[in-house]
């Protein structure tokens, strides 16, 4: 794995169980170790699949399915998008914490929603109906924002406090919020 999807699964992990464990305390049931490994080893296979032209979600979810860890392949197959059911699911669950860890990710910076759909826009809007499909996920994504943090005393924005941290520090929210 190149040093630069090291870097932002660090984030994208950092990112996952600091919303993870700030739900826990507002009385959410999570299971944040699952948050971080599914942060860590979303990308695993995507320098791979790029050069086999594949889906790199599907083909890390193949790869975890074979090696018994379920979970964890059901987590990183849905990290680009989601089930319907899991999406409109009132409990908020890991998949759904870790897709959303992604798409506040750019390279290894915490940025907002617009931001990082923007930079996807730029890179793999290539044809009207991939910027249709970005679109729409932009739209999906924004509902489960605000499905999370209606939940939470901080603002979405709040996040980009992470950024003064080393991606890898694993942090709580009341090592920011003292
Ligand atoms: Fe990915």
């Amino acid at each position: 794995m190149p040093e630069h999807i090291v870097a932002h699964s660090l984030r994208v992990a950092q990112v996952g169980v600091f919303i993870s464990s700030y739900l826990k305390m507002s009385g959410e049931d999570l299971d944040i170790g699952l948050v971080e490994a599914g942060g860590l080893l979303h990308d695993i296979t995507k320098m791979d699949s790029i050069h086999a032209g594949e889906n790199h979600a599907l083909s890390a979810f193949r790869l975890f399915r074979t090696l018994g860890y379920h979970e964890v392949a059901d987590i990183v197959r849905q990290h680009v998008r989601l089930d319907q059911d899991i999406r409109h699911d009132t409990r908020i669950s890991e998949a759904l914490i870790v897709n959303y860890a992604d798409k506040r990710v750019k390279h290894s910076s915490i940025v907002t929603l617009s931001e990082r759909f923007e930079d996807l826009l730029i890179r793999y809007g290539t044809t009207p109906e991939r910027r249709e499909t970005i679109r729409r996920l932009h739209d999906e994504v924004t509902e489960i924002e605000f499905n999370i943090f209606k939940k939470l005393d901080i603002g979405f924005t709040g996040l980009n406090d992470l950024n003064v941290l080393e991606p890898s520090a694993r942090v709580k929210p009341e090592d920011i919020y003292k």
